[in-house]
């Protein structure tokens, strides 16, 4: 991990930035290349919501994917990067009347219930438009088997089925897709494909009712990425090829629908770094503390894993995503070599709460102030997570760094 950067470039941009998250663009490409071949037929989202630093986004869009938008700003920055309304599918909770107007020439607007669906109806027609869109089905299915739960996503099947024709006499839209998303972080290409598969027959069901061919298939996220020891890798290519069978069979049915699969963590997760450095060092009652630059407040989910283990008294803590994963989740080093010396010592930050706390008892080689620590698997719901303006400290800089080693900050090349 130290590989990242030479120890001379990571202690000046500490100088520099105090703290900061740097994203390695190789990394995404290798990930992203990964699902574009295993998935052949398949078009992927991107996630903005995962990570949305301009040049992290820009670089996943124009690889080819399209953008899973969960906010207005988000359709906005998919139509930034040049995407067009058919590769941009908005979908979120909640959605204004602002929302709406603002995103409905730019976005596939998936309405996530019965009154959204008039609502954009009626925008649709105040702005002279007649839009094709999507919904968001919550189905009564789950990663784990079936039966639907009640949930504040999307249009549960039953009532969507039964909608469906008073949607077609809509004058202003026309239901074109459905989206169904339903968990993160799994790793077993077993239970995906199962859920693949019922995402496939869900879809005919919505076919038949609607009585011709849907445009797309939205089946969300899910795709998991290795964070501790523990995790097994997602096996992308076993997984690929059984979509690809699914899909041969399910051509028959969807002859040009496009089947869309989302992802923000596996393009990103693994690409990036959090930078913090020690700001200072103390004993108390025989235990060390080393202080660090913003780690709840720049970094939130190592601290938020420790926080719900200590109150629910579990060291295993079940991830609730995307806040966190587990609390072995990610590694931590540092430049210092072992043989200098190691110590048993607690990494907490600069808050004034003693919830800022990342790691407790564990043997690090002896950190000096000043020294760098970096934190992997910071790529995905890192920076857009952290609560930065929490004591008003400097927030972390975001950086990307190249293949030929360059570094940018926000599409600007650093000296460095
Ligand atoms: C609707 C939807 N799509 C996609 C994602 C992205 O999930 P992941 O980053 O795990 O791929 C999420 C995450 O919360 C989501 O809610």
């Amino acid at each position: 991990m130290v590989e990242l950067l030479s120890e001379k470039r990571m202690r000046e941009l500490v100088r520099r930035y105090g703290s900061f998250y740097i994203y390695d663009r190789e990394i995404i490409d290798q990930y992203t290349d990964q699902l574009q071949n295993d998935f052949a037929g398949i078009h992927f989202l991107y996630s903005l919501k995962a990570n949305h630093n301009p040049d992290v986004a820009g670089f996943i869009l124009s690889k080819g994917f399209g953008a899973d938008a969960a906010s207005l700003n988000e359709v906005r920055m998919g139509a930034a990067n040049g995407l067009g309304q058919d590769e941009i599918y908005y979908s979120a909770p909640g959605k204004t009347d602002e929302d709406i107007r603002g995103a409905i020439r730019n976005a596939v607007l998936i309405a996530d219930s019965l009154d959204e669906v008039e609502r954009i109806n009626r925008i649709a027609g105040e702005e002279g438009l007649s839009v094709p869109i999507g919904v968001r089905i919550n189905p009564d299915f789950s990663f784990h088997g079936s039966g639907g739960r009640p949930s504040k996503f999307g249009i549960d099947t039953v009532q969507a089925l039964n909608a469906v024709s008073a949607w077609e006499e809509c004058a202003n839209i026309r239901v074109t897709g459905i989206h169904v998303h339903l968990q993160s972080q799994e790793l077993d290409a077993a239970i995906l494909a199962e859920y693949y598969r019922r995402m496939f027959l869900l879809a005919d069901c919505f076919q038949a009712a609607l009585g011709r061919e849907l445009d797309f298939i939205n089946m969300g996220a899910g795709m998991g990425i290795q964070y501790s020891g523990r995790d097994t890798v997602l096996d992308t290519g076993r997984l690929g090829e059984a979509v690809r069978e699914m899909l041969a069979s399910f051509r028959v049915k969807f002859r040009k629908t496009k089947v869309l699969i989302e992802t923000g963590r596996y393009a990103v997760g693994k690409a990036g770094f959090y930078v913090t450095h020690v700001l200072d060092k103390k004993t108390s009652y025989g235990k060390t503390f080393v202080i660090l630059a913003n780690t709840l407040n720049g970094f939130l989910r190592p601290s938020i894993a420790r926080l719900v283990a200590r109150y629910a008294g579990n060291d295993v803590p079940a991830g609730s995503e995307p806040l966190f994963t587990s609390l072995d989740a990610f590694e931590i080093a540092s430049f210092r070599p072992e043989w200098e010396g190691t110590e048993t010592v607690t990494l907490v930050g600069n808050l004034c709460t003693a919830s800022d706390m990342i790691a407790e008892d564990i043997i690090l080689p002896v950190l000096k102030q000043g020294d760098p620590l970096i934190i992997s698997n910071a790529g995905s719901y890192g920076a857009v997570l952290s609560p930065m303006q929490f004591s008003s400290q400097r927030s972390p800089a975001e950086l990307f760094l190249d293949e030929t080693g360059r570094i940018y900050e926000s599409g600007k090349l650093l000296e460095i």
